[in-house]
């Protein structure tokens, strides 16, 4: 059984309800899943759905896409994350792909509130991070975000930003990017990751793997990511299934198996 580690199923592209993912989830062996929270505003779908399903988890907080939302305070994040189902704080971390280092400020308190939430709070961190790998990797160290662990969530950096974050004591999360014919380089640090400290992603409904890919994605389809890493590592499927199991239970500590 897989675990879908990141996927966003309280978004709107999922009008016809849980029950249909769900169902998908357990015809390929998906066991799991963590919906992931992107904004203070929509965190009441995010839980709703967790408190509905055994088998999905919630997180909290916001991403670093977010601008015109309620911007998160250590006191809110630990108060929110005091549910039981709240397994992790994030999405968190920085985003320069849309506006230049210089304009987001903001972004970089954000992920510092975050992580002291999360060492606070005893949760692991889920970790975006896009064109500003440097920067990420340099607050972490500053926040000892290592004390937290947790997640380099849809990872598309290089071997040197993965070695990084490991050192750190983090995790690394491939999602169907993997798949994409024109991702070879990751590939490459799909393969040299350490089993113990690999997990595997939706990023749902973003980035459906091949032979999906540009329709909408659903945890489901997690089960391609799985398979493509077990082709690239020359494994079973099956000990992929295990370990990126195992492995996310581990870091997400809090989260109980049903
Ligand atoms: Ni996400």
């Amino acid at each position: 059984m897989l675990v879908d580690s990141h996927c966003h199923i309280d978004f709107p592209d999922y009008a016809d309800g849980a029950a249909p993912l769900l169902a998908n989830m357990r015809v390929a062996g998906v066991g799991h899943a963590l919906c992931v929270s992107v904004d203070l505003e929509r965190f009441p779908n995010v839980l709703a759905l967790a408190e509905a399903h055994p088998n999905i988890f919630a997180s909290v907080g916001v991403h670093p896409d977010h601008q015109d939302c309620e911007e998160p305070t250590v006191e809110r994040l630990l108060d929110l994350a005091r549910h039981p189902k709240v397994v992790a704080i994030g999405e968190t971390g920085l985003d320069y792909y849309r506006l230049p280092r210089e304009a987001v400020d903001w972004q970089r308190e954000r992920f510092r509130t975050h992580i002291r939430a999360a060492r606070q709070a005893g949760k692991p961190l889920i970790v975006h991070t896009r064109s500003a790998a440097d920067d990420t990797l340099a607050i972490m160290r500053e926040e000892a975000a290592g004390e937290a662990g947790g997640v380099m969530h849809c990872f598309t950096e290089s071997w040197q930003v993965a070695r990084a974050a490991l050192d750190l004591g983090f995790y690394i999360a491939f999602s169907g990017i993997v798949t994409f014919k024109s991702a070879a380089a990751l590939r490459e640090v799909a393969r040299q990751v350490p089993l113990d400290r690999l997990l595997v992603e939706t990023d749902s409904p973003y980035l459906a793997p091949v032979p999906y890919r540009g329709k909408r994605n659903e945890p489901a389809y997690v089960r391609h990511v799985a398979e493509l890493i077990a082709d690239l590592r020359g494994v079973p499927v099956k000990a992929v299934d295990e370990a990126t199991t195992e492995n996310f239970f581990r870091l997400f500590g809090s989260a109980k198996r049903t």
